[in-house]
């Protein structure tokens, strides 16, 4: 199908109905009907977040000489960064479009850093655990490193031995994550940085999740194990502000030890008829909205404001969990320790229940090996704990007592694929499914 460009635009009355019609049947966030994607701190931080982007909408961070604000914001949020993961003043790092951009370009700094100073590495390989997030394998697929997949304990935690194991004259990086987005496990980072110090290997922490929520629990006395450049041979952070910092998409932060690894990062070219090009990060124009809503919110939450925030938060979870617990035939899958677990059952089709779930409003998040229900949890659960767990408790019996519903759905489909061996198929399945869905 084709549609063209109108050739008359539409009155801003007509446009902004058509597009609050096109939203009626999205994800219903703001009623904490959703477990991932929207991290939403209610109406007045959401306004700071706003009104912050909008006041720098149209500039742009491609050259920071243009735009000093804009400079200063990101060299701002940047060294705040550093100092609530305990890094000295060496910290340097950038302000990227996402975890997946910072990941890549964490990635893409260990590749280059490796190629100068271990210049006989041909194939260069990371050590990742098999809960990374899967942007680890995007830059493993980009940059040309071989992603090395270490196994997890029954608890969801890296298997240790195995990451020592795993270390050869390749190695280029081990990556633990806090927490891990499958089951929101804190990997042994401590553990991990004894490893990579005795064998001086760069140890880079994704807290793309936790970044903004962990420091702030342990500050609130949970017992939560140091993540950051606190532990010895940490040497780069990853941490979403539009995740738990509360800021709008499109910020998130790659912190390293010192500039030697930021260095790596950066792309510079001197041939160019367009003049003479550098670029830190992937993205060429950067929006200004983004960075002033990270900073915004930054200085307007405070560290009061983000412990209020997450002392809310890990409350919720804690009610979710009790409330779960009740029901004998689910399951937490280990021992999470913010605001981001998993449910399981070895007596109930969890994908059939999930559809159910969905036919009583909320969106559910399916997971793999093992087959599971993802959620994590914002302020904006905090009403909702009671209504889901009645609606949990319904759909549970439902699905025992209805066999066939696990034909059915996406029950039947991630039954189907479940069958299937050959990952690749399915890899051509999804990517199909991609192309289908993104036409008109
Ligand atoms: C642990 C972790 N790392 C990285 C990412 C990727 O972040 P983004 O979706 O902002 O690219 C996520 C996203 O949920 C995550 O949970």
């Amino acid at each position: 199908m084709m549609k063209h460009l109108r050739q008359q635009g539409l009155s801003k009355g007509t446009l902004f109905s058509e597009m609050q019609a096109a939203r009626k049947h999205d994800a219903n966030w703001k009623a904490g009907k959703t477990f991932s994607l929207v991290y939403y701190a209610g109406e007045e931080v959401s306004n700071v977040a706003k009104e912050a982007y909008n006041l720098f909408f149209h500039e742009n961070a491609l050259n920071p000489l243009a735009f000093t604000s804009l400079k200063k914001f990101e060299t701002e949020i940047i060294a705040m960064s550093a100092s609530l993961f305990h890094g000295n003043e060496q910290v340097v790092g950038s302000l990227t479009s996402g975890g997946s951009e910072s990941i890549l370009m964490a990635v893409k700094a260990y590749r280059d850093f490796a190629r100068k100073h271990r210049p006989e590495i041909e194939h260069p390989e990371m050590i990742l655990p098999i809960t990374v997030h899967a942007a680890f394998e995007k830059a493993a697929h980009y940059f040309g490193v071989k992603s090395v997949y270490i196994s997890v304990n029954e608890q969801f935690e890296v298997d240790v031995e195995q990451v020592r194991q795993a270390i050869n004259d390749n190695t280029i990086l081990i990556v633990g994550s806090a927490p891990n987005y499958p089951q929101g496990i804190m990997d042994p980072i401590e553990q991990l940085g004894q490893i990579a110090v005795a064998h001086n290997i760069p140890l880079h922490i994704d807290a793309c999740l936790g970044g903004f929520i962990v420091p702030f629990l342990q500050q609130l006395g949970y017992p939560l194990a140091p993540f950051d450049f606190s532990v010895a041979g940490v040497t780069s952070i990853s941490a979403d502000i539009h995740k738990y910092g509360y800021g709008a998409k499109g910020a998130s932060v790659i912190l390293y030890k010192d500039d030697e690894y930021r260095r790596c990062q950066y792309f510079a070219y001197a041939d160019w008829p367009g003049g003479l090009f550098v670029s830190p990060t992937a993205t060429g124009t950067r929006p200004g909205g983004a960075i002033a809503s990270a900073w915004a919110v930054m200085n307007y939450l405070g560290v009061e404001g983000y412990k209020k925030l997450a002392q809310q938060t890990i409350n919720t979870t804690k009610k979710f969990i009790e409330g779960i617990q009740q029901i004998q035939e689910l399951s937490i899958l280990g021992n999470p320790q913010a605001s981001i677990f998993t449910v399981a059952s070895k007596e109930v089709n969890i994908f059939a229940l999930a559809d159910q779930m969905e036919i009583r409003g909320w969106h559910m998040d399916r997971q793999q090996l093992p087959n599971c229900l993802h959620f994590m949890i914002t302020p904006a659960h905090e009403h909702v704990v009671e209504e889901f767990i009645v609606d949990l408790q319904q759909s549970v019996a439902e699905v025992k007592a209805n066999p066939a519903l696990v034909q059915q759905g996406y029950a039947a489909m991630y039954g189907m694929i479940g069958q299937i061996p050959d990952k690749s198929q399915i890899q051509q399945y999804i990517l199909h499914t991609l192309d289908k869905e993104m036409r008109l």
